[in-house]
């Protein structure tokens, strides 16, 4: 008979002293008690598995330190599904749709993350993604970004899109050693169409963005434990949407077509029908959002609760780390209260990594920079 090893070689010693650290924070944080004895259970038998409690509170503390985010105030509503025990990919599939449905709460959006179990990934790096298509010409049609993404569905089999600017891509779910495409159904996906409160050649240009950022490959770290596969979401910010997404020229690149719907002298930048068509581009997300009712952060709120964020964390002895340049709005930063700041970017845990996108690790290697 053989004797299996003992659970603690399973884990190294830094992890499990990450994981004790962790579970230090977990109780002086929330005020639970039995800190010593949960220690002292782990050193024992050097079983690492989160509860679902310092799940939870694991992850609300990772959006806390994520210095790229300037929408942390609310970090400690973020709701976990703990469903570490699904393993297989049409369960995966089925929890990412109800996912969708909840977060998206009739418009009211609310922060959710759910955590599954070892050996799932998505490899979609948001759950709900347009498709971006490269024409023999060379046009561009979707979203740029997102050309690698779907090449690689497109390889595994994917035969579904519309060849249209706002195709939604499908998700490739690994498990169990195998990857899985499936297509969300259309009502996991509520997209918003974007008109102007008074410019209604705008809305012909049929511009339209997803209700919710689901973001799907960055890796949660908890005390020494890493979740490959916990996607989450907060709701969007309209610059992400207007200043960034459509705006930009390496993406939707659509400035020209709304100067053109504006009305606006594109004969020289120094008319600054771009700075025009933005703001402009800007006001027509937040109506739209608003008129549909689905929540959307804007850049001077959400940098005014980024300061009371500050000012709550310093009161709990938390220095705030960020990232100047993601924190400030990439429309008007001046006219906001970040700009006039200075931010540590260390990175502290529990926290998120993004992850290698999979189908990098599937391409050839490049003979210049072949593995020794
Ligand atoms: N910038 C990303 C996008 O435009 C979303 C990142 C997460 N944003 C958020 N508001 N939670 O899709």
């Amino acid at each position: 008979m053989s004797v299996p090893p003992p659970l603690a070689s399973l884990h190294t010693p830094a992890e499990l002293e990450e994981t004790l650290t962790f579970l230090g924070l977990y109780h002086r944080e929330t005020g639970m008690p039995g800190r010593a004895a949960r220690q002292q259970q782990i050193r024992r038998h050097g079983d690492l598995s989160l509860t679902t409690s310092e799940l939870t509170h694991g992850a609300r503390m990772a959006w806390r330190n994520s210095t790229r985010c300037v929408g942390r105030l609310p970090w400690a509503t973020l709701e976990v599904r703990d469903l570490r025990h699904l393993t297989q990919a049409p369960q995966v599939f089925e929890a990412l749709c109800h996912h969708l449905r909840e977060a998206l709460n009739g418009g009211r959006i609310r922060p959710l993350m759910s955590v599954f179990g070892p050996g799932v990934r998505i490899h979609n790096d948001q759950l709900i993604r347009y498709a971006g298509y490269r024409q023999p010409s060379g046009e561009i049609i979707g979203d740029p970004q997102n050309i690698a993404l779907t090449e690689y569905v497109q390889q595994l089999g994917w035969r579904g899109g519309a060849g249209q600017a706002f195709d939604v891509l499908p998700l490739v779910i690994e498990a169990e050693g195998k990857v899985t495409l499936f297509e969300l159904p259309a009502e996991a996906i509520h997209e918003v169409s974007i008109t102007h409160p008074s410019c209604p050649a705008l809305d012909a240009l049929g511009l339209r963005w997803h209700a919710l950022p689901v973001i799907s490959n960055m890796t949660l770290e908890i005390g020494g434990q890493r979740f490959e596969c916990a996607p989450f979401n907060g709701w969007y910010l309209q610059t992400e949407i207007a200043a960034r997404n459509l705006a930009d020229e390496a993406r939707y690149n659509m400035l020209p077509a709304v100067a053109k719907a504006l009305g606006l002298d594109t004969s020289r930048r120094r008319t600054l029908w771009l700075d025009r068509a933005l703001l402009e581009l800007n006001v027509a997300v937040l109506h739209s959002f608003d008129e549909a009712g689905i929540r959307l952060a804007d850049h001077h709120s959400v940098t005014r609760q980024f300061q009371h964020f500050e000012e709550l964390e310093t009161r709990a002895g938390r220095p705030v780390k960020g990232k100047w340049s993601w924190l400030v709005p990439p429309l008007s930063p001046a006219t906001t209260p970040v700009w006039h700041r200075s931010y540590d970017d260390a990175e502290i845990k529990p926290n998120f990594t993004v992850q290698r996108p999979a189908w990098a690790a599937t391409q050839a290697a490049c003979p210049f920079h072949a593995s020794k």
